[in-house]
Parts: structure tokens; C-alpha cells; sequence
């Protein structure tokens, strides 16, 4: 077995200045503050300008500047890049490709992930097996989403849940055979039997976001509970002993029933969906940055990663700080 592990050595993240509160849905709908708020935990959101939006690529670019910076990582030490993105610029070249372009890390590989709101975790998990294996040092793991321009703005159920944002770690390998720091575990699964209880098409009609949220709710606790204690029992450790757990940012119901199943206090969860909704693969990075910078992140945190997206898509990993 390597003796390498992958160690997150810094976060980045970006998000648009437009602000959307709640407020605004209920100028264009019949929502209101008080639903929204009572049913998601989400006050409002970032969104791309409408008439000149930024790409997930500008996004990730930005939000990879900062985590490159904070790393002490220059472009031509990074030998990948992995996006997750169901909001790509193009079907190709790859939001990774162009990423490597404006970024001048022209050593690295570049490739996109489709795996919806799960995106990060499935990219923290090749990124990691990479690492592990000795084919690259340095990955930057990348979640950026544009899903502004995937919604149905008359669709009360779906529009009002997301906003637009950018995520990205620099992954590099610790090759000081210090076992104990590091990416300790990862774990994914997929059930496409489920796909169209939440979907993005490509064209014509379909191509607006639908949801059928009860259902996705309901699954959403059970998988991403068990999600989370695999991923522990993989890293041969309780939840209990989990310091931090930083779940995707899709509703705080489903965060707060999680953490009652795993019998988790609420002070060791991580969320954020109150000032930026779900921005999908963004989320996880989005929120390990806020607990990075507010001191709940230290040398030595436990921190479990877990999401669920469209597919669907379940990721888990153990990560110690
Ligand atoms: N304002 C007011 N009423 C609304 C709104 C709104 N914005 N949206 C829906 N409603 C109404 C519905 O029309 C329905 O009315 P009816 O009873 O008259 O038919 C009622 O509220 C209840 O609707 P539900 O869909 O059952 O409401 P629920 O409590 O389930 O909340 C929500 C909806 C917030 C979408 C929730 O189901 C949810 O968060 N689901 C999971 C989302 C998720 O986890 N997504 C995963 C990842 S996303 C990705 O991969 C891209």
C-alpha cells in the first residue's frame, strides 16, 4: 500500500456580487420570505450578471488564484486539474481546459466531472487516488457552477433554492510518510434507477433543472447518513470522533436530520446555504473555507465531507486538516 497521502493545503472560492434575497422571489412569484426560509434555511444567494455572466471557468479561475496563492503553489507545479460542474462553457473544450489556459499551468492534465451536487466529493476522490498512486503531486479540485442559467424562473420549487459560486482546493501528496494527516478515505456510490427524480436536460424543453424535492429530500437523509459512516468506518474511525462535518449546502432540514441520525451536534456541522442557497459542487469548498477562516478548521480537525447530487450521486471522504 502507498505510504503517500493527499493533503488539502489550502481553499479558494469565489462568488458574483449580485445579491438575490428572498425578497426578490416574492416580487416574481407567490413565495414568500417566511417559506423559504421555514423550508431551505436560505436567505439569499449570489448570481451571475444576466447580461454579460461570468463562466464557471472565469469562476474557478478566480477562486483557484486564492487557493494557489494561499498554497504557495505557481501554476507550473500543478500537474491536474479537476472540475465538477453540471454548468460547463462547453460540452468541450472541458471548464477544466480553459481553466488550465488562463491559469498557465500548462503541465497539467485538465478534465470536467458530471456528477451534480455530489461533483466535489467525486473529485476529491479521483484527485486523491491520483495522488495516492504516485501520478500526480499537485491536483487543484474544483467545483464551480453557473445554475442561474439552468433555471426555470416561474418554477416556485426550484429557482428559489440556488445560486452561483466557485470552490477550489490544491490537493498535493505528503510525502513525508506522516500517515496521520491527510485524505483518510473516500466513498462514492450512484443509483441511476433515480435519475429523473432531479435533472437537467440538454436542450429544448428540458433543459431547465426539475426536481421532485419531497422525494429527493426523503432519499437525500438516508443516503448521505450512510454515506457519512461509511466514509468514517472507512477512515477506522466513529462519528463521534468526527470534529467537523461539512455537508452540501442543499436545504437545512436535510443537513439537520442528518446530523440527528448520526447523533451529531449541530455546532460541529457546517452551513452556509443562508447567504449563498445550494450552489451545488461550490458548496462544500464554499463552506470549508468560511470554517477555515473563522478558526473552526485547525491542524489536526477530523473533517468529514459528504454530498448528493442529480444521478444520483452519492461522496463521502474522511479528511484530517
Ligand atoms: N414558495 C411557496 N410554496 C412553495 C414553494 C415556494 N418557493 N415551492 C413549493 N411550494 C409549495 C408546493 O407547490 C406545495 O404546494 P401544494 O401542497 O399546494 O402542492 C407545497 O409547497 C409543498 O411542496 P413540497 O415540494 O412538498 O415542499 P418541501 O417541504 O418538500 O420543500 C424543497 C421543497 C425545499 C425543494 C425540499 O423538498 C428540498 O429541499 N428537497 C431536496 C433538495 C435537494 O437536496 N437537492 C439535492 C441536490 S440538488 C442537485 O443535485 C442539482
Amino acid at each position: 500500500m502507498s505510504n503517500i497521502k493527499a493533503k488539502i493545503l489550502s481553499v479558494g472560492t469565489y462568488v458574483p456580487d449580485t445579491v438575490l434575497t428572498n425578497a426578490y422571489f416574492e416580487s416574481i412569484l407567490d413565495t414568500s420570505d417566511e417559506w423559504i426560509v421555514s423550508r431551505t434555511g436560505i436567505r439569499e444567494r449570489r448570481v451571475v450578471d444576466r447580461d454579460n455572466p461570468m463562466s464557471a471557468a472565469e469562476m474557478g479561475c478566480r477562486a483557484a488564484r486564492v487557493a494557489m496563492e494561499r498554497a504557495g503553489v505557481p501554476a507550473d507545479k500543478v500537474d491536474g486539474i479537476i472540475v465538477a460542474t453540471f454548468t460547463p462553457d462547453n460540452f468541450f473544450p472541458s471548464t477544466a481546459c480553459r481553466m488550465q489556459a488562463d491559469l498557465g499551468c500548462t503541465g497539467a492534465f485538465a478534465f470536467d466531472m458530471s456528477a451534480a451536487c455530489a461533483g466535489f466529493t467525486y473529485a476529491l476522490t479521483v484527485a486523491n487516488n491520483m495522488i495516492v498512486s504516485g501520478q500526480a503531486k499537485t491536483i487543484l479540485v474544483v467545483g464551480s457552477e453557473v445554475i442561474s442559467k439552468t433555471l426555470d424562473w416561474s418554477d416556485r420549487g426550484t429557482c428559489i433554492l440556488f445560486g452561483d459560486g466557485a470552490g477550489v482546493v490544491v490537493l498535493q501528496a505528503d510525502g513525508s510518510g506522516r500517515q496521520d494527516r491527510g485524505i483518510h478515505s473516500c466513498y462514492l456510490s450512484s443509483d441511476g434507477t433515480m435519475g429523473d427524480l432531479l435533472k437537467l436536460g440538454a436542450w429544448g424543453e428540458d433543459r431547465f433543472l426539475r426536481m421532485k424535492g419531497n422525494e429527493v429530500f426523503r432519499h437525500a437523509v438516508r443516503l448521505m447518513s450512510e454515506a457519512s459512516v461509511r466514509a468514517a468506518a472507512h477512515a477506522g474511525m466513529r462519528i463521534e470522533e468526527i470534529d467537523l462535518l461539512i455537508p452540501h449546502q442543499a436545504n437545512i432540514r436535510i443537513i439537520q436530520a442528518i446530523a440527528d441520525s448520526l447523533s451529531v451536534s449541530m455546532d460541529k456541522v457546517v452551513t452556509n446555504m443562508d447567504r449563498y442557497g445550494n450552489t451545488s459542487s461550490a458548496s462544500i469548498p464554499l463552506a470549508l473555507e468560511e470554517a477555515w477562516t473563522d478558526g473552526r478548521v485547525k491542524d489536526g480537525s477530523k473533517v468529514l465531507f459528504v454530498g448528493l447530487g442529480g444521478g444520483f450521486t452519492v461522496g463521502s471522504a474522511v479528511c484530517v486538516m
